[in-house]
Order: C-alpha cells, then sequence, then structure tokens
C-alpha cells in the first residue's frame, strides 16, 4: 500500500537479495523507520519485540528467519536449530508455526547445499501468496459491505474493526481491512471506527495511520466505546483479523475482541472475521480451551509512550506503582457470536463442516 506516495508492503527481500526489510512497526505512528534483518536471530527477536506483528506478517517473517538461517547454516541440526529458535517468539498466532512447518517440509528432503536457495524460494512464495489471499478476501468482504450499502443509497456504511489487521499486520491489504480498501476504491462511502485498543495501541497508531495514508475517512475511540455506537445504530457491521481460528470456529483475536462480539451480538449487529485460511488451526478443536494466550509484560500496561508537543517521544507511567497489572494480549471469541468468517475461498459458517469443506486439503495435512 501507498505511504506517501510511495508503495510499500510490510515486509521484503533488499537489494542484495538475501537481507530482508521490514518496516519497524514499534515506531510507529510518530516515525517510518526500515529495519534490516541478516539473522534468524534478527527474525526472532523482530517478531518477539513486536517490531513486526500481526499473524500473517509473523509467519512471512518466520520464513524469511528461516532462509537467513540456512545461509547461516544449512545442515540438518542448523534446520532445526532454526525452526526451534523462531516457533517460540510468540506462542498464539499459528502462522507462525504453520510458516515454518511449510519451510521444514520443503527444505528436509534436499540436499543442504540447495537448501538456502531454497528457502529463499518457498518464503518469496509465502510472501506473494499470503498477498494473493488477501485479495479473495477483498473481494469476498466487498460483497458483505456493499450489501449493506445497498440498504442504504447514498449514506456511509460504518465499519468497527479491532487492532491492527491491516496491511501491516499481512505482507500487504490486510485481511480486516482488506474489503474496506476494496470498498473505498470502488467509491462506495465507508467510515471506521477503529479501536485504540489497549494496551499497545495497534488501533490508534497503526490502523489509524494506514486508513489516514490510504485517504479512508476514520475516527479512533477508546476501546470500551463500541458498545455505545452500536446502541445507536452507528456501527453498520464489525470485521476484525485473528490470530487463530479452532477447527470449530472459535476466534482468537487481540484482547477485547470478544467484548465487541458480545456488543455487536446484543445490538443485531453483524460481526465478521477476515482471515486468510493459514490462520486456521485444524489441531485445535476447541479454541476457549486450547489456544494458548500471550501473556505479555506489564510494563506495556502501566507506561504509555506518545509525542510531546515539541516532537519529543515521551513514555510515562499511567497506573500507581506497586499496583500489579495483568497483560493478556489475546481473546477467544466463540463461534456462536461470530456471523461468518471472510476467507479467500468465501465466507463461511464458522463451525467444523464449513471449514473442513472449503479447506479440505489443510484437513488432511492436520
Ligand atoms: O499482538 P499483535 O499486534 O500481533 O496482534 C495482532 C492481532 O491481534 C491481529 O488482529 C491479528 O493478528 C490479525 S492480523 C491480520
Amino acid at each position: 500500500m501507498k505511504v506517501d506516495g510511495k508503495h510499500f508492503r510490510s515486509i521484503w527481500r533488499e537489494r542484495d537479495g538475501w537481507s530482508v526489510g521490514a518496516i519497524d512497526q514499534r515506531r510507529l505512528p510518530h516515525e517510518f523507520v526500515i529495519a534490516r534483518l541478516t539473522s534468524c536471530e534478527d527474525a526472532a527477536v523482530a517478531i518477539r519485540d513486536m517490531l513486526v506483528r500481526g499473524a500473517p506478517l509473523i509467519g512471512a517473517t518466520a520464513a524469511y528467519g528461516m532462509a537467513l538461517a540456512m545461509r547461516e547454516d544449512a545442515s540438518d541440526a542448523g534446520l532445526t536449530r532454526a525452526y526451534d529458535t523462531l516457533v517460540v517468539a510468540r506462542p498464539t498466532a499459528i502462522n507462525l508455526k504453520w510458516a515454518l512447518d511449510e519451510m521444514r517440509r520443503t527444505l528436509a528432503p534436499i540436499d543442504p547445499v540447495e537448501r538456502a536457495e531454497a528457502a529463499y524460494a518457498r518464503a518469496d512464495e509465502i510472501v506473494e501468496q499470503d498477498v494473493e489471499i488477501n485479495r479473495g478476501i477483498a473481494a469476498n468482504g466487498l460483497k458483505l459491505i456493499e450489501a449493506i450499502g445497498s440498504k442504504k443509497p447514498g449514506e456511509v456504511v460504518n465499519v468497527l474493526t479491532h487492532c491492527n489487521a491491516g496491511w501491516l499486520a499481512t505482507v500487504d491489504w490486510g485481511t480486516a481491512t482488506a474489503p474496506i480498501y476494496l470498498a473505498h476504491e470502488r467509491g462506495i462511502k465507508v467510515h471506521v471506527w477503529v479501536d485504540e485498543t489497549r494496551p499497545r495501541n495497534q488501533g490508534a497508531s497503526l490502523t489509524a495511520w494506514e486508513l489516514g495514508h490510504h485517504g479512508v475517512p476514520h475516527t479512533v475511540i477508546p476501546d470500551n466505546t463500541g458498545g455505545h455506537l452500536m446502541q445507536h445504530g452507528m456501527v453498520d457491521l464489525a470485521i476484525v483479523g485473528t490470530d487463530r481460528v479452532a477447527a470449530n470456529g472459535d476466534v482468537c483475536n487481540k484482547i477485547g475482541t470478544y467484548l465487541k462480539a458480545l456488543a455487536a451480538h446484543d445490538n443485531n449487529v453483524p460481526f465478521y472475521v477476515a482471515l486468510p485460511s493459514p490462520t486456521i488451526d485444524f489441531a485445535v478443536h476447541d479454541g476457549i480451551r486450547d489456544i494458548p494466550i500471550e501473556q505479555r509484560s506489564g510494563v506495556e500496561v502501566t507506561d504509555m509512550t506518545g509525542r510531546t508537543a515539541d516532537g519529543r517521544l515521551e513514555t510515562v507511567r499511567v497506573v500507581p506503582e506497586g499496583s500489579p497489572v495483568a497483560n493478556y494480549a489475546f481473546d477467544v471469541t466463540p463461534a456462536r457470536l461470530v456471523s461468518g468468517l471472510i476467507t479467500e475461498r468465501g465466507v463461511l459458517k464458522p463451525d467444523r463442516a464449513s471449514l473442513a469443506a472449503a479447506f479440505p486439503e489443510r484437513i488432511a495435512a492436520a
């Protein structure tokens, strides 16, 4: 997508052909900084420290991390070490394990002298596949927005989203934002309610930044505002992303998603989840019970960073010294609260049969 008129993806191979460039998302919206990853360890740290984040981008970064590792040591032991280093970088987004499994499946059977080249080729494929998938999500999600738009001709379609499931969270286009970008490009009047998404503010810092650069009308709201807006008919539909969808259709996403789904259910607001198929985990049968929920540093809750009027970045504490804090990064929305799953193969019912029918090859591999 465009940043100040220039096309960017969230991750790419640098001109040297082997190192990897990525936008340092920790610095947005204040600074646009590009990081260069030159080792498997760099990729693991980038994922762990959230220089890159968002389920599909975590997977893409891990794939390039494997390629970087194969330059360092392409032996069987090197392959195993790289896999083991990367797979623990973050626990919840299943795209990480999916990408690493894809890489290992490609690399394990071939001669170590050919592994580095093959690793870059497969990582490039994973990256291109993500962009293609998101185009499919855009087309399928667009129909939902069009349907709502056709019921209120000339009026704005109001979409609520949580966290950042935009192009920064993927390679390009995004998942939840893909239908919104396409609708905007097609001239449909859309407006996005952007949940700020404490504690790391991915909505306020990243989604708002993206939408702003793309000219999509939006309003940043405190996380607790959605219910009020829904009660007053100010939200036509919610579209969120996800870090893992269980085989039964339960949806794991950024903390607070569940509360939005409850409010949507209570107010008859359609609640859709946009996802690429690598986000489905057919090995998990009950999302609430079995998806591991990342717990992050309490500093994300106690402290907030922002830019001062004179342009300095400043971190301030907003919680009394000594008060304990909890920082669960994700929650699980039960399938019964989800109106539909927007995938590259259509909008599916959130249940085992529909997921299995749409992605039989994934079932076979699980
Ligand atoms: O902790 P993050 O910023 O990696 O969490 C991101 C999300 O929860 C996104 O909504 C999800 O990964 C979907 S991204 C297309």
